[in-house]
Parts: C-alpha cells; sequence; structure tokens
C-alpha cells in the first residue's frame, strides 16, 4: 500500500485552489480540531445564509447532537433564493433525458417551478413536519419537489426508482407519510421504468397517503385514482409561483433516506437542514474545488445519499451549475457519459468504481471518439477503487492532467468526511487520504483503542460533525445501539480500514453483514428475509462474493422446503423473487442449493465461513464452533446449481 504510486498536486492546479497546499490544509484541521465552535460558526457564516443565528453552535449529549441551536434557515431558500441577484440567469440544471430530450433550467426557472410546486403541495395539505415520498426517475422534476418539500418544511423522503413496490411500501410506513411525489414512469436502456403501477401496488396498503402526484414523464397509460392521484401539471393550473420559504429551525428534519443495517429491516436515517447544509456546501468547495464557471456532474442518482448531497443540496447551495442525466450509461451505446462530458463541457466528473470498471471494459475506443478536454477533476465514491481501475480513469479520462478525488462517506455522515483536498494533498491510487477539517477520524482496536500505523482497525469519528446522522427514524434505541455501543459515545463507521505512514486512511470494507454491490449498500439479512418468504425456502444464508465490476455480488445459499423442485428452474425464480421483493439491483447472482447449512451449536449460521467458501473455494478458518464439519466440506466441494 505504502509503496503505491504518489501524485502530488500540479502547481498550476493548487495555484487556483480553495485550499493551495498542505499546510493551508493542515492549518484548517489545526484551526477545526482547537477550536471547532469558532470553525463551524465561521464555515456556518460564510456559506449560508441565515434568517437567525444560533445561541450556540452545538450541544452534544452522545448520542445526541444539536448543531446551531435555536438558528432559523431554509435550505429551499439557501439552493435558490439567495442565488436570484448574482445567478438568476446561470443554469442550474442541465438536464438531458434517456431517449434524448435536453432542457436547461436556471436559478430564477428552477426557484419558480420550486415555488409553484410548493404551493401544489400546501394545496393538498401538507404542512411542516409532514412527509413526503419521493419516488421518480432522473428529471429535474424529482429536485423540484425535493425542494419543495424542503421550501415548506416537510420532510421527504426519497425512494430510489429501482426499489420495487414491496421496498416502497416498507419506507410509506415506516414513515407514516402523507404523500407521494412519482411519475408515469422513466426511462432506463430503452424501457420504460413504470414507476406509477409500483405506487398502486404499494399505496394500497399504505391508509396515511391521502395523495399521489404523478408526474407526466414518458405519457404512457397509467391508472389515476380518483381523489387520491393528481397530475402535477393539472395541479399546477392557475398556481402561482410566489412562496415565501419558511423560517425552519436548524434541527428542522430535512429527510429521511432509508439504508441497510444488519437486520432485515432497512433504517431511515434521518438528517436535519442547518448542519447538513453548512456541510455539504463547505465540501464542495473543499473537495470538489468548485468555482463559478465549473460545470459539475456527479452521475448518481437523487435516490442514494450521494446525489442527495451532491446533485441536489451541495451544488445548488454553493450555486453551481449541475448536469442531470436521466439513463443507463450504455445506452444508446458505451459512449454516452463521454458524448454529455463533451457537449456539456463538464469540469467536473464523480462518479463510482463499479461504473468505471464497467466502462473500462468496453475499452478505449470509446472515450477516445469525445473531447473530455473540459474536465479538470475526477471523483470517486461507493466503495474501494482498486489501483488498476484509479489508475485507468486517471489516464484516459483525466489525461493525467485531472486529480482524483476519493471519497469516502455513508448515508449517516451526510457528506464526505476522508477525501483529498486536490490542491492541497497528495494522492495514492486507492486511498481516501485524509479527513476534512474538523472529522477526527481514527482506526481502533476492539476497545477503542488506536492500533499502530499500518495495522487495521475500526473506523471511528471521535467527535460529531455538522452533518452527522441525527438519529434513525423511529427508533433512536437502534441508532444508540448501532453507531454509539461498540465504543460508548463514539461514531463507530462498521468499516475497517488501516492508516499508512502518512496518516492516510486506507478503507477495507464493511465489518458487519452489509454488503457493497455497485456501490450500493445491502443486508444480508434483508435479502435473506426474501428469500424465506418464498414458498420453496426453508433458511438463507446470504454473503457478498467478490466481482470484478461490482465489487461484491449477491450469493445465496438456500436449504429447500421437502418437494421435488427444478433447481435450475427454481433459481431463476428466487433471482425474480428477491428483484420483486427488494429491487433490480438486489438480484442475486448466484444461488447455490444445499442441504444444510453450517451453523454454531446455538443455532446461529455461520455466514463466515459461507464467505470464506465463495472467495476461496475452501474453509481454512476456524470451524471449532461448528456443529456438522461435513455440511462445509459438501459446500465446498459444490458449485453453483446454475
Ligand atoms: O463501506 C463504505 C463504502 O460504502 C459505505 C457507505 O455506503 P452508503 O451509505 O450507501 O453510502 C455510499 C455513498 C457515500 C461505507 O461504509 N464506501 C463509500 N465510499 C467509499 C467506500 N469505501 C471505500 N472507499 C470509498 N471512497
Amino acid at each position: 500500500m505504502s509503496g503505491s504510486n504518489t501524485y502530488p498536486p500540479a502547481p498550476e492546479f493548487s495555484a487556483k485552489a480553495h485550499v493551495g497546499s498542505l499546510d493551508a490544509y493542515l492549518e484548517l484541521c489545526q484551526q477545526a480540531a482547537a477550536h471547532p465552535e469558532e470553525f463551524w460558526a465561521g464555515q456556518a457564516e460564510r456559506e449560508i445564509e441565515w434568517f437567525e443565528k444560533w445561541s450556540h453552535v452545538f450541544e452534544w449529549r452522545p448520542p445526541f447532537v444539536k448543531w446551531f441551536v435555536e438558528a432559523k434557515l431554509n435550505a429551499s431558500h439557501n439552493c435558490l433564493d439567495r442565488h436570484l441577484g448574482k445567478r438568476g440567469s446561470k443554469a442550474a440544471i442541465i438536464f438531458e433525458g434517456e431517449p434524448g430530450d435536453k432542457r436547461t433550467l436556471t436559478y430564477a426557472e428552477l426557484h419558480s417551478e420550486v415555488c409553484r410546486f410548493a404551493n401544489v403541495l400546501k394545496g393538498r395539505g401538507l404542512k411542516p413536519g409532514d412527509r413526503a415520498i419521493v419516488y421518480m426517475p432522473m428529471v429535474p422534476e424529482a429536485v423540484v419537489a425535493m425542494l419543495a418539500c424542503a421550501r415548506i418544511g416537510v420532510t421527504h423522503s426519497v425512494v430510489f426508482g429501482g426499489f420495487s413496490a414491496e421496498a416502497l411500501k416498507a419506507r410509506i410506513q415506516d414513515l407514516d407519510a402523507h404523500a407521494v411525489i412519482t411519475a408515469d414512469a422513466g426511462w432506463r436502456r430503452g424501457k420504460e421504468v413504470r414507476l406509477k403501477d409500483a405506487v398502486d401496488e404499494a399505496v394500497a396498503e399504505c391508509p396515511s397517503v391521502s395523495s399521489v402526484i404523478v408526474h407526466k414523464r414518458t405519457g404512457s397509460a397509467v391508472s389515476m385514482k380518483e381523489g387520491r392521484d393528481h397530475w402535477w401539471h393539472e395541479l399546477e393550473e392557475g398556481v402561482t409561483a410566489e412562496c415565501p420559504a419558511e423560517r425552519l429551525d436548524a434541527e428542522h428534519p430535512l429527510f429521511v433516506l432509508y439504508t441497510s443495517g444488519t437486520t432485515g429491516k432497512p433504517k431511515g436515517i434521518l438528517h436535519t437542514t442547518g448542519g447538513y447544509m453548512t456541510y455539504v456546501t463547505s465540501t464542495m468547495k473543499w473537495v470538489f474545488d468548485l468555482k463559478e464557471d465549473d460545470v459539475f456532474w456527479c452521475s448518481a442518482d437523487i435516490g442514494w445519499v450521494t446525489g442527495h448531497s451532491y446533485i441536489v443540496y451541495g451544488p445548488l447551495s454553493a450555486g453551481a451549475t449541475c448536469i442531470m442525466y436521466e439513463g443507463a450509461p450504455d445506452h444508446p451505446q458505451w459512449d454516452r457519459w463521454w458524448e454529455i462530458i463533451a457537449r456539456y463541457k463538464a469540469t467536473i466528473f464523480y462518479t463510482s468504481p463499479t461504473a468505471i470498471r464497467a466502462l473500462i471494459k468496453q475499452g478505449e475506443a470509446w472515450p477516445a471518439k469525445h473531447d473530455l478536454s473540459s474536465l479538470r477533476l475526477l471523483g470517486s465514491v461507493g466503495e474501494p477503487i482498486n489501483p488498476a481501475a484509479w489508475e485507468w480513469y486517471y489516464r484516459v479520462i483525466g489525461k493525467e492532467r485531472c486529480p482524483i478525488v476519493d471519497t469516502w462517506w455513508q448515508t449517516e455522515t451526510g457528506g464526505i468526511l476522508i477525501a483529498p483536498m486536490p490542491g492541497a494533498v497528495a494522492l495514492k491510487p486507492g486511498s481516501g487520504t485524509l479527513p476534512m477539517p474538523g472529522i477526527l477520524a481514527e482506526v481502533v482496536d476492539f476497545d477503542g483503542k488506536p492500533v499502530a500505523r499500518g495495522a487495521e482497525g475500526f473506523l471511528i469519528i471521535k467527535r460529531p460533525w455538522p452533518s452527522m446522522i441525527r438519529t434513525i427514524w423511529g427508533d433512536p434505541e437502534r441508532f444508540e445501539q448501532q453507531y454509539f455501543s461498540r465504543i460508548p459515545g463514539i461514531y463507530f463507521t462498521g468499516d475497517a480500514a488501516r492508516q499508512d505512514e502518512d496518516g492516510y486512511f486506507w478503507i477495507l470494507g464493511r465489518v458487519d453483514d452489509v454488503m457493497n454491490v455497485s456501490g450500493h449498500r445491502l443486508s444480508t439479512m434483508e435479502v435473506e428475509s426474501a428469500l424465506v418468504r418464498h414458498p420453496a425456502v426453508a433458511e438463507a444464508a446470504v454473503v457478498g462474493k467478490p466481482h470484478e465490476i461490482t465489487g461484491q455480488a449477491v450469493c445465496c445459499f438456500v436449504t429447500l422446503k421437502q418437494g421435488d423442485w427444478n433447481h435450475h428452474e427454481l433459481a431463476q425464480e428466487l433471482r425474480k423473487w428477491v428483484a420483486h421483493e427488494i429491487g433490480a439491483f438486489a438480484r442475486p447472482d448466484e444461488i447455490r442449493f444445499a442441504d444444510a447449512l453450517p451453523k454454531t451449536r446455538s443455532g446461529k449460521i455461520m455466514r463466515r465461513l459461507l464467505r470464506e467458501i465463495v472467495t476461496t473455494h475452501s474453509v481454512e478458518g476456524d470451524v471449532t464452533t461448528l456443529e456438522d464439519l461435513g455440511v462445509v466440506t459438501k459446500l465446498a466441494s459444490q458449485h453453483d446449481e446454475e
């Protein structure tokens, strides 16, 4: 790891960067560590417009924190209204639909769309504190919906359009949501993703939902339930674009975003307003070195936290021009992204290692067809980036001119915590490098004691930061138990890491039963619960197995109930079943049928052994607690039933 190449910042880059030297970076870290209140108050004043200032900067009663106590602001005001003077005619969103339709919304236009839709929501009876689900394709109306909610104090929860009706229903019910904002369908690889059909299926069992608002995207036929369902454009008729932003408390719940935990039930991660906005806006400058004329493109979906923080709230609060693309990178062919970068002269491009690996596989001829010279900075997020993928991204896309910011963070952290400041910190492929100012990251052992440089341990964050998770929606005990009990009072990330001799962080992956498939978090238990709901399945154990493109793939070990099953057909059916229960992105890569699963004498499934089997095809680890060794030998000698 320490022997890998290092890439110091180019002097031309540093000369223009917000943070232009290692000393300047260290100085910021020093100030933030020594005087956190002063430091964050300074950031909050510089980056955010407040209706009323705080009585004190933060209040930390572990595990609960409040930032900018008693201050008042509005996230939508910060993303829109405050830019109208200077940036009213600047492009806020440059949108390209998958079929090729194009649209640019200036800050003034986005502002008036948001105000009108906020009035529509008010007209449907929504008020501060209510919850609305956003289940939309990647179209500007998704951003409008989020900002309209924020404008009137409605807490939004965006559900990724790839989630199934079942997953959507569970989220609506957990939140007792009042409204669902959706579209007839969206485009993906030339096919329609029929969102409204899924909403109909989900909402049938959600009595809390009184309104479903439907944006017309593809124009295909959908059913509309009288009294409950309304077309967005019809509700907007005659509605004004006058809608003052609510004065909301800094701790007002801005959004809840569900992510996978270690049980079958997803966790609703709650983020609030003042601290979140301060932190995501700060990192736009620190990590992306955002300048007034940048064209910023984050290829994530708004259904994940990356989309929330670095398509919507961070870039718009910082006054950036953002590209938004609806569809798949290979539609109609594998140069769609490069074409988009060239067409809109993107300067900053932020994507995932999985996408990079998929693009590498298609060859260098695709990017070579397009002029990528507008790019000046590249980013990576969601999973460790292997050095080979890093080097390709650097050479083929960045032409050895663009620094790559490998950004480590989580749904819970709200914003990027570990990443290089590109004008200040030398890069090492595969390392997220160093923490942001005020982020006291450490690698510790089981007892919470720091480990030696080079040794592996758990990654923890020792002090609260403004954009951290506030609680798990409706479950403060689980919040405390998950994040603050491993080492009492200290945030436990669930990741393993090590620091090299330069203090650089190398993230090694999860230490819990959470898989990372294509940079999406998925719990083994969630897939197991889905499998055992199928009538043929007796027991299921799920592990992540290494995968060349997606990082990890879902591998399921299944035992069956009595019956005469055709394994080949059943494997196909179970794949479909999981996609139906959770979403297509969770579809298992491999189903292995077994006579029995390895268990401890107390009956717990030993996933560790199964992980070893799928990774190395044998078992070397400790099997002393195993009940029946024969089960493991048999599994290790078996291959996929497919
Ligand atoms: O294991 C880490 C991995 O993704 C997890 C967080 O997943 P999620 O909440 O879905 O957020 C993903 C987007 C921020 C982390 O616990 N992870 C994320 N970024 C990186 C990473 N692992 C290594 N390097 C990264 N840059």
